[in-house]
């Protein structure tokens, strides 16, 4: 995980951008982003049981990522918008939640999140899972082969929570797409997985 950038507190990380989040979900989402400036930017991938070939149905995925310039910016007139704590910690708007169907599948229409203004973490897209009836729990950031940021350390360092989160992006139809496939529970600590 990293330390994320917002004014001079960090944001919040974690597994904890459950609030905010809409009843009824769909197995797409469009991110408040998708009208602004920047590329274009499909994630997209299948949810799998742990056993990496049932694909796995009404499974919640979080996401949350910096704005063009890094930051997480709260914006009070979009409605899913996360305001600030008291220590000034924020998701900001760029945040979003899919359910997926009995096929297991996912997509995210969004902008490529830019790096943070200290240059110190590769750009990178936070993602969490809510499993039915288990607690919920972070798995490894969407990041992009491509990024210079990306270092054999930094590689190294990588959980790969529920598979690798490095995405190889292909140009198809003016967007970027990056799959990435996601395997409930591989690599996640038993506690961390725990039902409620
Ligand atoms: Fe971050």
């Amino acid at each position: 995980m990293t330390t994320p950038v917002q004014g001079t507190a960090p944001a919040i990380d974690g597994p904890d951008g459950l609030s905010g989040m809409p009843a009824s979900l769909g197995w797409e989402d469009m991110s408040p982003a998708w009208d602004q400036e920047g590329p274009k930017l499909l994630l997209t991938g299948t949810i799998y049981e742990p056993d990496g070939r049932t694909p796995a149905a009404n499974v919640i995925l979080y996401y949350y990522h910096t704005n063009r310039e890094g930051r997480y910016v709260h914006i009070p007139s979009e409605p899913r918008s996360m305001p600030p704590n008291d220590l000034g910690q924020t998701h900001g708007a760029l945040r979003g939640w899919v359910r997926t169907g009995p096929d297991g599948r996912y997509a995210i229409r969004t902008i490529r999140p830019g790096t943070y203004p200290t240059r110190d973490e590769p750009a990178h897209v936070h993602a969490t899972i809510k499993e039915p009836g288990r607690i919920e729990y972070y798995i490894d950031d969407f990041v992009f082969d491509d990024d210079p940021l990306l270092t054999p350390a930094k590689r190294q360092r990588m959980e790969n929570r529920c598979g690798s989160g490095v995405l190889h992006l292909v140009e198809r139809d003016g967007l970027l797409v990056g799959e990435r496939n996601i395997v409930l529970g591989l690599n996640v600590p038993h506690a961390a997985r725990r039902y409620r």
